[in-house]
């Protein structure tokens, strides 16, 4: 088999805290992405989202890149990367900026933009994204696209998005180690809500969850942009550590159980027959009901839940979520998390898996891929700004929000 057309092709690598994966997405004549390869494998050297074990992280991505080049018959040269964390940080800021010329020009847009992202940020952070939210001309505020108004004073509204410049160089190294580049780094919860989000529930308010194994990822978006941010350190592991503790077996055996039996909600249990719960050490297995399972699982995502209620609450966009809540990420599947999460927040909740995409099942129908393929529609849209084409409106003015990405990491 030949090489494929490299041009056309585009690498996304999501080093998770459980797992490493790596998409191959092909460019099609109708802008459409097909995911013609992919591979997997563990993540021991990630905590949390961020990088503790510099070799046992290239490892996992030589594995993972290895898997999915060998699928797709091509060679990876540079990738679309995610970055999260608890070092990541979001903020809203406001630029100002006279017009120079009687009306706002795409000069002045991007000097607006410069004064957005002038914030005072520690010395151990650095830019990651910079996104417009709305535009005001001369206090008329709610602009999308302020090009060609007449007026003499621009403002633009921007989200900010600084992560710690030691965890951006460190996947850098991990990635260059591997004899490949970083194309660009990105939020893991912006890779996931391109993947996930329709453009309908993006204008009307809607929370993007990713529960993933170490990072819990929270992306508020209303009038069709991001408005709110935000990073915990509680997901899927902290689960499985429960189920070790609760039943005293070891951890693996733990995640077995809770990947075989686990369940949300007691309903969503598919038998009542015992299960077998193998013991620490020499000591003996027992037999529990799995309703006791859930006894341990319930409260825990209950608990989560409710961290990510109070920071929605903080955020001050609760009241704005009329589309609800789309769950992702690879502890979104548990059985009765949708049900559950319906109950704690009071709103309409769905699974989000990656959408708009064709190629392997195994990717486009699981949400634990959702920041991998999400990360090949970013590229998509980078790569559209590298050549553009002629566009209008907001569109335009969301996909130039890359060129604001500055992070010269
Ligand atoms: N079917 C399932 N039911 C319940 N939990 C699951 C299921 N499949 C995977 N998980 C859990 O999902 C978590 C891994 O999710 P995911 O692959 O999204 O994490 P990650 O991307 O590696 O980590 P992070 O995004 O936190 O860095 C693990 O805790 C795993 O136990
Ligand atoms: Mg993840």
């Amino acid at each position: 088999m030949g090489r494929r057309e490299q041009q056309t092709l585009m690498v996304g690598l999501d080093i998770g805290t459980t797992k490493c994966a790596a998409v191959i997405g092909q460019l099609n004549a109708d802008d459409r992405i097909e995911i013609i390869g992919h591979g997997e494998s563990p993540s021991r050297g990630m905590n949390r989202g961020d990088v503790v074990n510099i070799e046992q992280t290239i490892h996992a991505i030589k594995r993972a890149v290895e898997a999915a080049e060998l699928m797709a018959n091509c060679r990876a040269q540079s990738l679309y990367v995610c970055i999260s964390g608890t070092h990541v940080k979001s903020h809203n800021s406001i630029g100002i900026a006279p017009v120079r010329s009687g009306s706002v020009s795409e000069r002045d847009v991007d000097s607006v933009m410069d004064a957005g992202r002038a914030i005072a940020i520690p010395a151990d952070q650095k830019i990651l994204h910079v996104i417009p939210q709305e535009f005001a001309v001369d206090g008329r505020e709610g602009i999308l696209d302020p090009v060609g108004m007449h007026g003499v004073r621009l403002e633009a509204k921007v989200h900010v998005i600084t992560g710690s410049i030691s965890a951006a160089q460190n996947i850098h190294k991990c990635v260059d180690s591997c004899g490949m580049k970083v194309d660009k780094l990105i939020l893991q919860h912006i890779a996931s809500s391109h993947a996930t989000l329709l453009p309908d529930e993006r204008a009307l308010g809607v929370c993007l969850i990713d529960i993933g194994g170490g990072t819990t990822d929270i992306a508020i978006y209303k009038g069709g942009t991001i408005r709110h941010t935000a990073v915990l350190p509680i997901a899927g592991n902290q689960v499985t550590n429960d189920i070790s503790v609760a039943f005293r077996t070891p951890v693996k055996s733990a995640e077995e159980l809770k990947l075989a039996h686990g369940v949300a909600l007691p309903q969503f249990a598919s038998s009542r027959d015992e299960i077998e719960v193998p013991g620490v050490g020499d000591q003996p297995s027992r037999r529990l009901s799995p309703l006791t399972l859930v006894e341990v699982i319930k409260p825990r995502y209950e608990e989560l839940f409710s961290y990510i209620g109070r920071e929605l609450y903080r955020s001050e966009w609760l009241g704005h979520l009329a589309s609800g809540i789309v769950l992702t990420g690879g502890a979104a599947q548990m059985p009765g998390v949708v049900e559950l999460a319906e109950q704690v927040f009071g709103l309409p909740v769905r699974l989000g898996l990656p959408h708009d995409v064709d190629g392997i099942k195994e990717v486009v129908g699981n949400p634990a891929y959702s920041t991998a393929v999400g990360l090949l529609m970013y590229g998509r849209q980078d790569r559209a700004q590298a050549s553009p084409t002629p566009m209008q409106g907001f569109a335009y003015w969301l996909q130039r929000a890359g060129e604001w990405f500055k992070g010269s990491f």
